[in-house]
């Protein structure tokens, strides 16, 4: 069975196919041409945690292949408590055509994963957020034409949201370069993973944003605490104040970079107004790039 519990589990060919496809299924639905992959299928959506882009993107996207979704809060439903992950997911196998999960632990998607008989689809772990480097990548396609040889510049925590922009980076040939401060970076063992999925991938990391963004075509940032890290806010606010995209960190980059931020944002922390609401941001036509990222995991993984 396929699941898309990481990059990783597609090949390099395959993503660079997935955009392709996101990108031909966006102009479709400008068109709002008839999709009807998802005709008689039903995605159950399993969330731990809360969500907007992630929930209502892909209730869309299903609705607008011709299927049905349903929305499954984590703790109605009782996952992991009410019984184990695997009986959980050895149920929903009779029920649901695919499953979408966000959770807390990356273990949870693996271990149900491990016994689903339909695709299980990662929506947010504390590992991995793959459907939102769909979007990114989607997102500086359409900017520049291509991903390759480009260089994207996160300035930030070295979250989940960071690795799986990194690892898709590798995978199509984009430089991806880390700022964040010392302690926050990458580990060792998700370079390596990096590294064995892609053997030339161009990973950098540099600890002064201002030498990070010279060479820019992308400025990404994310939240300083994630969900889930909520009792770290106030020393993760003081380590992370320099790495502040503002308006005087974008006036180092080239002229032509753009901003991305997966969203939603802590404005006045990680960005500032004038950088979101700037004519270099193109933060929500990222977020509006989930929907179609989304249609072709869907359509990989079941057509
Ligand atoms: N970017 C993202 O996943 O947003 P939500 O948390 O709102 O789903
Ligand atoms: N890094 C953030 C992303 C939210 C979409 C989090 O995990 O909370």
């Amino acid at each position: 069975m396929r699941h898309f519990t990481d990059l990783t589990d597609l090949t390099r060919d395959e993503l660079a196919q997935l955009l392709r496809e996101a990108a031909r299924l966006k102009a479709a639905q400008k068109r709002r041409e008839a999709n009807d992959t998802m005709a008689r299928r039903v995605v159950g959506l399993v969330f731990e945690k809360p969500s907007l882009r992630t929930r209502v993107s892909f209730e869309a996207a299903v609705a607008q292949m011709g299927g049905n979704s349903l929305f499954l809060p984590a703790q109605e439903v009782g996952l992991g408590w009410r019984e184990s992950l695997e009986d959980f997911a050895r149920t929903m196998n009779h029920y649901l055509d695919a499953m979408v999960l966000r959770v807390f632990k990356h273990t949870t998607v693996t271990s149900i994963a491990k016994v689903a008989s339909i695709p299980i689809i990662n929506g947010l772990s504390d590992a991995a957020h793959p459907c939102q480097a769909a979007a990114d990548l989607l997102t500086v396609q359409e900017c520049f034409g291509e991903v390759k040889g480009r260089t994207i510049v996160f300035i930030g925590d070295g979250n989940n949201v960071a690795r799986s922009l990194a690892l898709g980076c590798g995978m199509l040939g984009a430089k991806f370069r880390l700022s964040a401060p010392s302690g926050y970076g990458f580990e060792k063992s998700f370079t390596s993973t990096v590294r064995k999925h892609a053997p030339d991938a161009k990973l950098e990391s540099e600890t002064d944003p201002i030498k990070a963004v010279k060479d820019a075509d992308i400025l990404y940032t994310d939240v300083w605490t994630s969900m889930g890290q909520e009792s770290e806010r106030e020393e993760r606010l003081k380590k992370f104040s320099p790495y502040q995209l503002n308006a005087e960190l974008l006036s180092q980059a080239p002229k032509h970079v753009k901003v991305l931020h997966c969203l939603p944002a802590h404005r006045g922390e990680e960005i500032t107004d004038e950088v979101m609401d700037g004519p270099q941001s193109v933060v929500f036509e990222q977020a509006g790039n989930r929907l179609h990222a989304q249609k072709a995991i869907l359509e990989l993984l079941l057509k």
